[in-house]
């Protein structure tokens, strides 16, 4: 292992945040209030998110030869992330979110373009990175195979593995065994194991590896066998686009500290919250001074 360094494989995407007050029916229109396009994608957003606490972040992905796939790139490359294993794909698009705001949650289509261009042949090419890591983090926006080819490949080498199973999908049983933390939402959690094959016995053991993020009511993990509760931190959220991603950048981030998987829960926790208080998945993300500062506050109130 090659100091502490944190790969994300996943998607990078440019968000088209549209706020409405009004979420149209179909067939219908409506006037929205605002747009906005904000950088975005599940695997950059926790890229992202790791790299504004200090972490040191590789990203592999692909965008299209695009502007927003130039603008992406130069986003990711200003968040001191390390983007030259990020690859442009000729004649095809950069991967796009319509993302529709209203009264602080959203409703998101996902358009992947260039991200289905992450194949397992990519991934392999890249085992020296995989290797050099100290936790790898992906999500579901890539192709699976190519999630569980780095998956094998992280195994193989004895590295750390984060899998967030967003947005939701049918996983074989022996993905999720590889993994060492899954981390689904409520919603994800259950049609998780609704679509697992396996004895009572072993989605027992699938589920002691899961992190549940479940918003404002707070993260639930099983220690050494055990349930524990991490109850979330009040904020007033204006945008809930990428709490997730937040949360599991910092996780990454704060495991790769060194810190325990409690105490890493409980950080990651926080810097979700703070995440959603501003407009855009990336924009509320906080350095560490900010959570530092935030936790004073706290204290204090
Ligand atoms: O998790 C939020 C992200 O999901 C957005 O940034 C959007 O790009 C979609 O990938």
């Amino acid at each position: 292992m090659d100091g502490r360094k944190i790969t994300v494989i996943g998607s990078i995407n440019m968000d088209l945040v549209t706020s409405t007050t009004q979420i149209p029916k179909v067939g219908e229109t409506v006037l929205g209030q605002s747009f906005h396009s904000i950088p975005g994608g599940k695997g950059a957003n926790q890229a992202v998110a790791a790299a504004r606490l200090g972490g040191d972040v590789t990203m592999i992905g692909a965008v299209g030869d695009d502007s927003f796939g130039r603008t992406l790139v130069d986003h990711l490359t200003h968040q001191g992330i390390n983007t030259k294993n990020i690859i442009e794909v000729n004649d095809v698009s950069s991967g796009i979110a319509s993302i529709i705001l209203s009264a602080a949650d959203n409703s998101i289509i996902v358009v992947p373009g260039a991200n289905n261009s992450i194949t397992p042949e990519i991934i392999e090419k890249h085992e020296d990175i995989i290797r050099a890591s100290s936790i790898l983090l992906l999500q579901l926006e890539i192709p699976l195979e190519s999630v569980i080819r780095a998956i094998e490949l992280a195994k193989k080498h004895g590295v750390l593995t984060i899998l967030n199973p967003a947005p939701i999908q049918k996983l074989p049983k022996n993905l999720l065994e590889m993994v060492d933390f899954v981390t689904p939402n409520e919603h994800e959690q259950e049609l998780l194991f609704a679509s697992v094959e396996g004895t009572e016995q072993d989605l027992a053991e699938l589920k002691k590896k899961c992190i549940v993020t479940k918003g404002s009511k707070g993260v639930v993990i099983y220690k050494n066998g055990k349930k524990v509760e991490i109850p979330s931190v009040q904020v007033e959220a204006v945008d809930t686009t990428g709490a997730g991603d937040s949360f599991n950048g910092a996780l990454a981030y704060a495991l790769c500290e060194g810190l325990g998987i409690v105490e890493s829960c409980r950080f990651a926790n926080v810097v979700g919250a703070i995440s959603v208080t501003k407009l855009g998945a990336q924009t509320g993300m906080p350095t560490k001074k900010e959570v530092e500062e935030f936790l004073q506050l706290h204290k204090r109130s």
